[in-house]
């Protein structure tokens, strides 16, 4: 870096932001509504929509009104919709065998979603958590998470939701060779098409918390999921699952927690240049909202400018809670 400066200033850089006009001129990256995807929650019952303490403005939404939330996120131009289920605790076992059941909350959610408003993509969470009376993603046995065995059942997991329509088949669970064998699995069953975003670089994070109540996950979860989460120590790593996924079949990456993990997000999109996602987890958006309704911060803008650093850091894309919000205020001419 040169450090000498010049006698006068010649190097004005407040030339290109003395107007909105040249300030956009120069803008170098954009966020829009095709950004985002809009990650919701399924209960069971009708017209119920249910509060979340912890994530204050999201609600547990019944199939009847999933499908208004899909119309409703149809109309403002969001592209996908993401469905995590809340499940019924006697419908969780130590075999996860509601899972891959075609009739469970997800797969009927999916299926009213896609008769609906077809045009929106559907994207799924593959992972047994919601299932598991362990409350962990795979199958436990003797306290140890196992892994191909849990790979199966993820893959019996995969094919009911392609069976039910599903766009994306979202893989959070972090086994390993779980990529692999749900490809070969889709190509086998003729799903050729069925796109798969791999969690891939997924952290072991304090920020899930809001999340796992919304799901009621909480508590049944015994211990932590650090054997198969990563290490929020870890970078280099990151890129190895990503690359390790790719390969596998993935068709696009996610980066998991968000605005924590730019960097990662950073490495991972000028390495691979594939198509890359952040999750804006369930945390970083009760920060956000805890923080705006005590009128601390103006929560449209901070929503916005986290959602732009996204975007700076090489995000193709981001699953939000905020998405029916951001895009509201990106159609207002906000950003
Ligand atoms: C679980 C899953 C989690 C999230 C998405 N899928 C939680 C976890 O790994 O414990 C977190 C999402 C959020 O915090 O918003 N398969």
């Amino acid at each position: 870096m040169r450090l000498t400066v010049a006698p006068t200033p010649t190097l004005r850089f407040r030339r290109l932001r003395k107007s909105a006009a040249l300030r956009a001129l120069a803008q170098e990256h954009t966020l829009s509504v095709n950004d985002l995807i809009w990650p919701v929650f399924v209960r069971d019952g009708t017209n119920l929509r249910e509060p979340i303490a912890s994530m204050p403005g999201v609600e547990r939404l019944s199939v009847d009104q999933v499908v208004k939330a899909a119309e409703e996120a149809a109309g403002l131009g969001i592209p996908a919709i993401c469905l995590f289920p809340y499940t019924d605790p006697a419908k969780k076992t130590a075999g996860c065998e509601e899972a891959w059941n075609p009739d469970n909350l997800a797969n009927r959610a999916i299926r009213a979603i896609k008769a609906a408003v077809p045009e929106i993509a559907v994207m799924t969470d593959v992972a047994l958590d919601p299932y598991n009376a362990h409350g962990h993603d795979g199958l436990v046995q003797d306290g140890i998470i196992l892994n191909d065995e849990t790979v199966e059942a993820l893959v019996k997991m995969s094919l009911a939701q392609a069976e039910a329509g599903a766009d994306i088949l979202g893989p959070s669970d972090m086994m390993d060779g779980r990529i692999g064998a749900m490809r070969a699995a889709l190509e086998g069953a003729g799903y050729k098409d069925v796109a798969i975003m791999s969690y891939a670089a997924k952290y072991a994070s304090a920020y899930y918390g809001p999340f796992r109540d919304a799901v009621g996950a909480s508590g049944a979860l015994k211990g932590d999921k650090k054997t198969y989460q990563m290490n929020p120590a870890n970078s280099d790593e990151a890129l190895r699952l990503i690359e390790r996924d790719l390969t596998e079949g993935a068709d696009m990456v996610m980066v998991k927690p968000g605005m924590p993990y730019l960097d990662i997000i950073h490495r991972v999109k000028t390495t691979f240049g594939a198509p890359t996602y952040a999750y804006q987890v369930s945390g970083e958006y009760a920060m956000i909202r805890a923080a705006a309704l005590n009128g601390w911060i103006d929560g449209d803008r901070v929503m916005l400018e986290s959602l732009m650093a996204f975007r700076r850091a090489g995000c193709d894309g981001v699953l939000t809670y905020f998405a029916p919000q951001a895009a509201r205020a990106i159609r207002a001419g906000q950003v």
